[in-house]
């Protein structure tokens, strides 16, 4: 290679690491000071080096470039295996980056062509610099520099104020919002996260966690225990708790250190299937194994069923065989705690050997008409309730499919090409004894459609005016976020935690127009509320009123949901499908005057999804 070029592109590569210390310097100074005055240190010195080499290269220039490359690039492994021993967490490995591994790339490039330089003496007499040789080197560094830019000010925020109290104004914290004392009952349990067999993570040594079981009107006290190496939480999905036992990480609560407890304390206001599951790291968490099946009884005992079992779908689950004797009436009720991939696709569960009623879709009851088998679909997060009667001869047997999200030709074609479309319904359930009846055509059954099912009766958003009408638009588009590249989900055009805040106050009937722009599924899941499902794609709902609590949207669909405000706090509204809501796919539900006191980001580690 020329040495002109040579020269050059040790230029770039120099300037292109000095550019990535300056973009990653404000994060620095705030975790620790003198971390930000380094890298500002660092960056302008490795910029001056680039800027001398380019004009004037001198002898001493390409030595002293050489052994500062060397000394910054030790320093970074040092500070990713044994850690550093000054700053906040002195002694802890970092994690490694986009941003940092760009930058140390281009330094140890950088070492070996000053090296180059070094071992080969300038030839005497020519003086000609021709520099376009060195372009196409120096334009794909520059392009590499700006990608690790990017990246290193992309970063989570080191610290993120969700809902700060404004000063001279009275607010309400959400640590006031907790179960007023009273006379129920107390069902009390200790839950303990702790690490189980093959990398899961459990709630009492299995996965799924205990079923829970209490009846409507219990004060439900649950006592987290963390022996995880990590923080975590409980959140209880679709419960109408209080909001200080919401378990979100950096919103209603600090994520419980290990070797801590928490308690949560709830009194169950509405029967029906709900489910925990952590709501720290989310998309970690629940996936390795963090949740569980919570049932609320009806008050007065359960309702004319023999069965009744609640039944946790999820990555990897066997078989569960339920007894039961023909002619006795089975209650299942169906968790979908199944991780979707990208495409967020929901599960969809068909029962074959009885006709079935839905009994209850999430928390709400409905009452509608016998079914034949028809493929029920469940996004991530979402419940339904099957009632059924055992036949006289043999068994009863549920499976489940994943419904394949996109459908345009090319992704079926990859499907083909990939076996994708050869996954096979897999069995779940058996009730019953006697032989497993075969699993139908999935593709020709139909789709059980929640929005025309059970009687319509009237419902408080009848004719009503709402005092808030938000739109909620989905997107997503390749970026920036969290250090990395990564296809962005976004609310509203914004990202968790810097989310779209939608303001209500107590007693408001409000509107949500949720618009998808994206080839996925969505299920939206509200917290500590209730949603009807007024209208999907402008048609309205014309089946019974239910009260969900995750709404799934389908690829390029929009739904108005309307709920009551009625649990003053402050509530998340997510995606479920736990990559998406990772990719920043959330928003806040806030009254007016909450304030939170916790915080969100690096700082105190309170990372809810
Ligand atoms: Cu089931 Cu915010 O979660
Ligand atoms: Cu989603």
């Amino acid at each position: 290679m020329r040495r002109t070029t040579l020269v050059l592109t040790s230029a770039a590569l120099v300037g292109g690491a000095g550019v990535i210390h300056l973009a990653v310097a404000p994060a620095h100074f705030q975790e620790f000071f003198p971390f930000g005055l380094f890298f500002v240190g660092v960056g302008v010195a490795q910029l001056a080096l680039a800027a001398a080499l380019a004009l004037r290269p001198e002898r001493w220039m390409l030595a002293s470039g050489l052994a500062g490359s060397l000394a910054v690039a030790s320093l970074w492994l040092a500070s990713r295996t044994v850690g550093l021993p000054i700053g906040p967490d002195p002694g802890r490995p970092e994690e490694v980056g986009m941003a940092d591994l760009v930058c140390t790339s281009l330094e140890v490039a950088t070492a070996a062509s000053l090296a180059l330089l070094l071992l080969r003496p300038p030839v005497p007499g020519r003086r000609v610099r021709r520099p376009w040789p060195a372009m196409p080197l120096v334009l794909l560094t520059a392009a590499l520099s700006a990608c690790g830019a990017e990246a290193g000010a992309s970063g989570m925020p080191w610290a993120f104020d969700v809902a700060p109290s404004v000063a001279g104004q009275d607010g309400v914290s959400v640590t006031s919002l907790t179960a007023v004392p009273g006379p129920q009952p107390v069902r009390a349990f200790t839950l303990v996260a702790e690490p189980g067999p093959h990398g899961t993570w459990t709630f009492n040594g299995t996965v799924p966690g205990p079923e829970l079981r209490v009846t409507q009107g219990d004060r439900v006290r649950v006592t987290l225990v963390n022996r995880l190496p990590e923080s975590t939480t409980i959140h209880w999905h679709g419960v109408r708790v209080p909001n200080a036992d919401d378990g979100v990480a950096g919103l209603t609560q600090n994520a419980v250190p290990p070797g801590h407890r928490f308690t949560y304390e709830f009194v169950a206001r509405d029967a029906g299937t709900f489910w925990y599951h952590s709501h720290q790291r989310a998309s970690e968490q629940i996936a390795r194994g963090l949740f569980g099946a919570l049932v609320v009884e009806p008050r007065g005992g359960r309702v004319a069923q023999d069965v009744d079992r609640a039944l946790v779908l999820h990555d990897g689950a066997g078989p569960v065989h339920i007894p039961a004797s023909p002619g006795q009436t089975v209650r299942l009720r169906i968790v979908n705690a199944v991780v979707p991939g990208m495409d967020g696709g929901p599960e969809t569960v068909v029962l074959e050997g009885a006709d079935d009623r839905v009994a209850a879709l999430d928390a709400g009851t409905v009452d509608g008409a016998v079914l034949g088998p028809e493929r029920i679909p469940l996004g991530m997060g979402q419940r339904v309730d099957l009632v059924f009667t055992v036949p006289p001869a043999g068994r009863v047997a549920l499976y489940e499919e994943t419904l394949r999200g996109r459908e345009t030709p090319v992704e079926r074609t990859f499907d083909v090409l990939f076996g994708a479309t050869g996954a096979r319904p897999r069995l779940v359930a058996t009730v019953g004894s006697g032989p497993a009846p075969a699993a139908s055509g999935f593709e020709r059954l139909p789709l059980f459609d929640p929005t025309a099912y059970g009687t319509r009766t009237t419902n408080p958003f009848d004719g009503a005016g709402f005092d808030a009408t938000f739109p909620l638009v989905l997107d997503e588009h390749p970026g920036f976020r969290d250090g990395t590249v990564q296809l962005v989900h976004t609310i509203d055009g914004r990202t968790m935690p810097q989310s779209v805040v939608f303001g209500v106050e107590e007693g408001w009937k409000v509107r949500l127009h949720i618009v998808n722009l994206t080839a996925e599924w969505h299920p939206i899941h509200l917290h500590g509320h209730f949603l009807t499902v007024l209208a999907v794609d402008g048609h309205a709902a014309t089946g019974a009123p239910v009260a969900l609590d995750t709404v799934l949207v389908a690829p390029h669909q929009t739904a108005d949901v309307a709920f009551v405000a009625d649990n003053p706090g402050l509530w998340m509204l997510h995606c479920h499908v736990l990559l998406h809501a990772e990719m920043g796919m959330g928003a806040l539900v806030a009254y007016r005057g909450v304030t939170t006191p916790y915080e969100m980001g690096e700082r105190s580690g309170n990372m809810p999804e």
